[in-house]
This record gives C-alpha cells, structure tokens and sequence, in this order.
C-alpha cells in the first residue's frame, strides 16, 4: 500500500495500545499524527524510541513513519495542527462491572470551546456515552463534534487488524466529522458501516461479548466431549465447516481473558441491568469461563492426587500469545488456585515475565520452558506461544519428577506427546491414561 501524502493530520489521545497502533497506522498511512497521554515517562521514552508496550510490528512501524509521529503531554499541538482527536484512553472495570469513564470525561473536561474540531471515540465505552459527552460538550458551549469509531484489533496482531479490518464502524449524527473520518480510513478499502453514535457504540460491545459466547460455548462442548468420550478438535472442525458458524474462535481451552472481552461481557450485562434488563446469556458466558480457568486442578489431581507439595510447571503466563499482557490471563487464578491448594509452581513466559511479576506472587520464575520443566511432577501449557511447538517432549519426559503434561490449550500433538512418554490430558480430548 503507497502512502498517500498531505492526508489530514489527526490527533491521538492515549498512547496504550489502540492509541499507539492508530496513530502508527494513519502516519503509515500519510498522516501527521499529534499524539498526547498524560504520562511524561511513556512520552519521553516514545521520543526516544521505546515502546511501552510488546506488540509485533509496532516499533517497526512507528521508527518507520517516525517523522510523522510528534508525541507531547500537552494537547496543545494536537489541537492546534489537528481537527480530529481520537480518544484512546482506558476504560478499565469498576467495582460494579461497570466501565470507568474518568479518563474519557477527563479528556471531555480538558477540551476548550471550539467551531472547529471533533472527538472520535476509540475507548470501548457504555452505550449512551456519547449522547452524554455531546450534550456535556454543546451545554459548556465547546462546540466540538462527536464520532464513535470503536476499534477492534487484536493484541499480537494489531498492526495487520489495523491494516485490514473486517470492518470500520462510523457512528455519528450528520456533519463534517463522520465524512472526515471515513476519508482517513479509505485507503483501506474495508467495508464502512456508517450509522448513529448508539448503534456503533453498541457494535463493539455485542461484537466481543457474542465472540466471548462462542469461547463458552465450545468450553462447554468440551467438557461434554470429556463426560462422552468425543474429541472437541474434531467437533470444532466439523461445526466450523457450516457457513453460518464459521472455523474461529471455536478452540478450547482455559478461557478467555485479556483486558477487553472479561471488561466488555461485564460491562455489556451491566449496562443491561442498569437498564432494567437482565442479560441472562452473559452471565452463564462470565461463569463457565470462570470454572473453566479452574478445570485444569482437577485434572492435575486425577493423575497426582493430592497437589501438596508437588512441582507444578506453567509454560506461558500471557492471555494468549504475542503479547506481555498479563490482564485477566487464566495464569493467574491457575497460580493462585495451585498454590492454594499446596502445589508449588515455576513459571516461564518468553516475553510476559515482567508484566507477570507485578501480578503473580509465590512463583519461581524460570528463563527457559527446559528450567521450568526440570524436576517438575506436571507440565501445564497455559499459553500457545508457538515456541512450545517445538519442545523437545522426550528431553522434558526425561527431566521430569512425574510424567503429567496438561495441555491447556490442545497446542501439543498428543500422538507425540505420549509417544515421548508423557501422560498427556487435553481439553475435551479422549484421555488414553485412565478415566476421564
Ligand atoms: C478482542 C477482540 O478479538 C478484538 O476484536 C477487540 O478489538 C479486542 O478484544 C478489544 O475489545 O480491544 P483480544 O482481547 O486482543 O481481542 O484477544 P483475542 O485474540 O480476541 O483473544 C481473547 C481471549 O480469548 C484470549 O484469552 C484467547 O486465548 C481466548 N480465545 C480466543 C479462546 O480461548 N478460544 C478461541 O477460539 C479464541
């Protein structure tokens, strides 16, 4: 794709990983992009090269459109040289589920009175939100517009999802902005789905929590496959041929997490409830998910027995792999659930062991899969970093106190895995060693 040069310069509020990866992905695109977070080491260290955050792709990106990137903690150069502002600031989850919307009515609050600029809405936000930031806007006499535009990449592979979404969600009530928008996004030739401000906000929050669905359905499927002895590989395969259901997001494992879908589901039941609805589905999604992370402890203690005192190796902290985002990762409840129950366990991630350090306490770390599996009564594989394809199984078989390999993720051939002497368990796999 050839940059096309003098594209309208944008303003990008928010240098996480929506922020970071739009304001690299317009520069690619021939923008200059004015980016602004209130974080003066974040900013300083983008100055001089240093991502704040692991993604594939990114750093390459943006040293490659660096002169058209410009990072500051004022908005004033933005405001300045930008109409657009795009608004990628974190929405994380109150105490209730509920979103927390302080940094986005921080950045509301911080915009001066205006005829001439517009918000775009990134940050996953509440229906409703932006009806409100308009009227807070027009009320305090800023004249600002108002675009929902909410993203849907997918950390690890955000640079590509930016490049070639599925779709590009416009939400807006007539005006120059919206059409603005659209222009920016068109050299990606995406389908545009031009519609009002609630129906896009709404668009993100039904597009995660349906796919969060599919993840709990095929849980489900699988712990069924277990009780009657069918392969839940094989049923996904089968299911995924049918048009109507397609092949993704139908792999079993050990739940989902991340900073988006457990956020979105609960937010979406919130925004429900608070509405007077009760969204029943989601509920039962947010509860399989949890017993699903808890799974994998009994089926340790059918192998091992009593988890006291025995060596548990986790392989991969992530939430998935390509990325050092520990937030909502299944290792976590895993790691506290194990050590509660009197296991002792090391852990190695290739590239989220600082990130796992703030979160995760009681754990040996371990610099390699090998040093994890060392002396190890059970190996579990919590993330499919594609590293552990290669695993040598007979050297971990021959290293290893016990011989229990718990594949959390149905990465591992398991044809492979015995034949280099493991006892190998899956998730909603046939298990050839004993019950189950
Ligand atoms: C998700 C959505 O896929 C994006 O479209 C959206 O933009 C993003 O949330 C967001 O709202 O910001 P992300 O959380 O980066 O993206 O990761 P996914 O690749 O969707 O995976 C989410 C979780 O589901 C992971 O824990 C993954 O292991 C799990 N998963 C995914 C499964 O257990 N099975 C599957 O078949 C697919």
């Amino acid at each position: 794709m050839s940059a096309a040069p003098d594209r309208e310069p944008i303003g990008v509020i928010g240098t996480g990983y929506v922020g970071l990866v739009t304001a690299a992905g317009f520069a690619a695109l021939g923008s200059d992009v004015y980016c602004v977070d209130i974080d003066e080491e974040k900013i300083r260290g983008l100055e001089a090269g240093r991502m704040p955050i692991w993604e594939p792709g990114l750093e390459e990106l943006i040293a490659e459109h660096r002169e058209r990137l410009h990072f500051s903690t004022e908005l004033g150069p933005a405001l300045e040289r930008a109409r657009l502002l795009f608004v990628a600031v974190g929405t994380p989850p109150t105490y209730s589920g509920d979103a927390d919307l302080s940094a986005v009515h921080a950045v509301v609050d911080a915009m001066p009175a205006s005829g001439r600029h517009a918000l775009v809405m990134k940050s996953t936000v509440p229906v409703g939100t932006g009806e409100s930031i308009e009227r807070a806007l027009a009320e305090h006499g800023k004249g600002f517009g108002y675009v929902a535009c909410p993203e849907f990449l997918k950390e690890g592979a955000a640079v590509r999802d930016f490049m070639n979404p599925d779709r590009v969600v416009i939400g807006d009530g007539g005006g120059w902005a919206g059409d603005a928008v659209e222009a920016l996004y068109a050299p990606l030739d995406a389908p545009i789905v031009r519609t009002d401000v609630k129906s896009a906000e709404m668009v993100k929050l039904a597009s995660n929590a349906f796919l969060a669905t599919k993840i709990s359905f095929i849980n489900e499927i699988a712990n069924v496959c277990e009780e009657t002895g069918a392969d839940v590989v094989e049923v996904a395969r089968g299911m995924g041929l049918d048009d109507r259901i397609g092949p993704k997001f139908l792999q079993a494992g050990i739940g989902f997490g991340g900073s988006c879908f457990p956020k979105d589901v609960t937010a979406l039941k919130q925004l429900a409830g608070n509405s007077g609805y009760h969204f029943q589905l989601l509920n039962a999604v947010i509860e399989v998910n949890e017993l699903q992370k808890r799974r994998v402890i009994s089926k340790l203690q059918k192998h091992l027995g009593s988890l006291v005192g025995k060596e548990i190796a986790l392989l991969g902290l992530a939430f998935k792999p390509n990325t050092d985002d520990m937030r909502e990762a299944s290792s976590l409840v895993l790691s506290s659930r194990l050590q509660g129950a009197g296991a002792r366990v090391r852990a190695y991630d290739p590239v989220a062991e600082d990130e796992a350090r703030k979160l995760i306490s009681g754990v040996t770390f371990a610099s390699s899969a090998a040093e994890a599996i060392d002396g190890a009564d059970a190996i579990v594989l919590v993330t499919e970093w594609p590293e552990f394809r290669d695993l040598d199984l007979a050297d971990a078989a021959r290293s290893m106190r016990g011989s229990l390999l718990v594949d959390g993720r149905n990465f591992i051939d398991p044809d492979a895995a015995r034949g280099a002497g493991l006892v190998y368990e899956a998730i909603g796999r046939p298990s050839r060693d004993g019950a189950g």
